[in-house]
């Protein structure tokens, strides 16, 4: 199975490498590594828990947020238009082998 390795900035401004498998989404290579999002929905995209920010260059190709996906990520206090995504509804292909995700305030 494919992988690659991405950076994660946690909330304290740390850079972690981790690993990311092709059946994985974000969210679940975030929650596996014990980064601390709850995902409180599991991944229905209806929580906003798994809220990070993309690289403003890497953002264009992740893909297109569905409707409730941004109506939710527009409800955060800490949206950004073109970096802000639910880790849950990115897959492999969203992102390139040594991306920077960072994950956004609680
Ligand atoms: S885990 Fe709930 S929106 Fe992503």
């Amino acid at each position: 199975m494919s992988t690659k390795q991405i950076n994660v900035v946690d909330r304290e401004g740390q850079q972690h490498v981790v690993e990311w498998s092709a059946d994985q989404s974000l969210m679940e290579v975030l929650r596996d590594n014990d980064f601390p999002i709850l995902a409180s929905c599991g991944g229905t995209a209806s929580c906003a828990t798994c809220h990070v920010f993309l690289e403003k260059e890497a953002f264009p190709s992740s893909g297109d947020r569905s409707e409730d996906e941004l109506e939710l990520l527009v409800e955060t206090d800490t949206y950004i238009e073109n970096q802000s995504r639910l880790s849950c509804q990115l897959g492999f292909d969203s992102s390139g082998e040594g991306a920077t995700v960072t994950i956004a305030p609680e």
